[in-house]
């Protein structure tokens, strides 16, 4: 149920919600969840019927048009979308500017906030065409700006993109071919997981980074900033650098031996348990179950027998039986098997976040021209002010 505390300002009252944990500032027709009954969907779609009957691209134009387009209207997106993939000359000497050991995440900050000085004239974001295209820009260069900030810090060759290619495809050419091997061919089952991933990835309503990306909208700032400030917000590990911290945490537990004395100083709040919990799911993420599903298809196809998949079963395990866990509805989410798969896939771990905030800027442009198609407020929470009251000033030879 839901509580209209707009009137409390004139009353002379605000809410103190720490967390927002129970505090809604936007309406919205995107995306809509219900944590407990792990429930996805995106313009009324559910996620895993997305995830298995359509393509990324097709599932960005639902959420910014409202719905899946009709065969014109995909043919003209994706021609859109491979029309705008390369990045302007100037833009390439930006990551010159980077050390290479720098963390793509970054790369990525410094490079997508960039683009607001490629694009400053581009402000208007209640033009239709404007609106397209900041929203185009953004999907088309994404992957291009994301594969140059790992060949940067691998010291290799910037790849042009291939926009013969699908998007996925794409992405995973410029990642992973170099000027010796321009004929480099991408498994197909690797380009349909890329796809899923990113699907899954898509948008998440109002997270920390895509309420980042609102409440810095909400001053009027140029959209492509305000995109790289959702990058930003992004990066935390509580947020989407999770999944690279579940690999870490893998790597640190070592072998399923040791999964027990890890469990027990997760339980005496030590460490946590990277890629469990969320603040809506209380039941299950139903990312985390395809995410899962296309796990066991990767590594199946691959013929990968990781011993790092049977340590994460072993601590879903725990999890799902242990009291500990099931009292605190610690279930897996969908950065536990995301980065199994990218790590399956050859991505290194120091990407996962960067592919995670590439596929989201699709969700994260979709909110910020949902709230630019309405009057909205800028945004500004307030306080519980826990200070000194008031007191005089005291000059510097009299302070204790
Ligand atoms: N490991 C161990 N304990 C946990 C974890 C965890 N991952 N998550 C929550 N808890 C415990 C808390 O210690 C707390 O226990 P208590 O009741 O004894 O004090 C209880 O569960 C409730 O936790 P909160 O912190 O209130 O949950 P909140 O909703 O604020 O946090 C969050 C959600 C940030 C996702 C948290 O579960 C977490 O940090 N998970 C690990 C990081 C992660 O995987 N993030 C990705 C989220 S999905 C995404 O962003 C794509």
């Amino acid at each position: 149920s839901v509580v209209d505390v707009s009137a409390f300002q004139t009353a002379g009252y605000w809410t103190y919600d720490p967390g927002f944990k129970v505090t809604a500032p936007v309406e919205s027709e995107i995306t809509y969840i219900d944590g407990d009954k792990g429930e996805l969907l995106h313009r009324g779609y559910p996620i895993d019927q997305l995830a298995e009957n359509a393509e990324y691209l097709e599932v960005c134009y639902a959420l910014l048009h409202g719905d899946l387009p009709n065969a014109e209207q995909k043919e003209d997106f994706y021609k859109k979308v491979r029309e705008h993939t390369g990045v302007h000359d100037q833009l390439r000497k930006f990551f010159e500017g980077f050390r290479r050991d720098a963390h793509p995440m970054a790369i990525m900050v410094g490079v997508v906030g960039a683009l607001s000085a490629f694009y400053h004239d581009n402000l208007d974001v209640t033009d239709e065409k404007q609106r397209e295209i900041t929203a185009i820009r953004l999907i088309s260069k994404m992957p291009t700006i994301a594969a140059m900030s790992y060949k940067y810090t691998k010291g290799e060759p910037f790849m042009y993109p291939r926009n013969d290619f699908s998007y996925a495809e794409n992405f995973l050419y410029m990642m992973f071919a170099t000027p010796a091997d321009t004929d480099y061919k991408v498994d197909p089952v690797l380009v349909r997981a890329m796809d899923k991933i990113f699907t899954l990835h898509a948008d998440h309503e109002q997270n920390a980074s895509t309420s980042t990306v609102r409440l810095t909208a909400s001053t009027g700032a140029n959209p492509y900033a305000c995109i790289a400030a959702g990058i930003v917000a992004l990066w935390g590990p509580s947020h989407g650098g999770a999944n690279e911290a579940v690999l870490q945490m893998l790597d640190e537990i070592g072998t399923v031996e040791n999964v027990d004395e890890f469990m027990e100083k997760v339980k005496r709040k030590e460490v946590k348990l990277m890629g469990f919990g969320h603040r809506v799911y209380k039941n299950f993420d139903p990312r985390a179950k395809v995410m899962k599903e296309t796990c066991d298809e990767v590594l199946g196809a691959l013929g990968i027998n990781d011993p790092k998949l049977e340590l994460a079963m072993k601590l879903e395990k725990i999890a799902l039986e242990d009291e500990y866990f099931v009292k605190r509805n610690l279930y897996p989410n969908v950065d536990f098997y995301s980065g199994i798969i990218l790590k399956a896939i050859g991505i290194p771990t120091s990407m996962f976040t960067v592919i995670f905030a590439l596929a989201r800027t699709s969700g994260w442009i979709s909110h910020l021209l949902e709230m630019h198609s309405a009057p909205f407020k800028i945004g500004r929470p307030r306080q519980l002010y826990t200070g000194e009251t008031k007191r005089d000033f005291v000059k510097v030879e009299d302070r204790k």
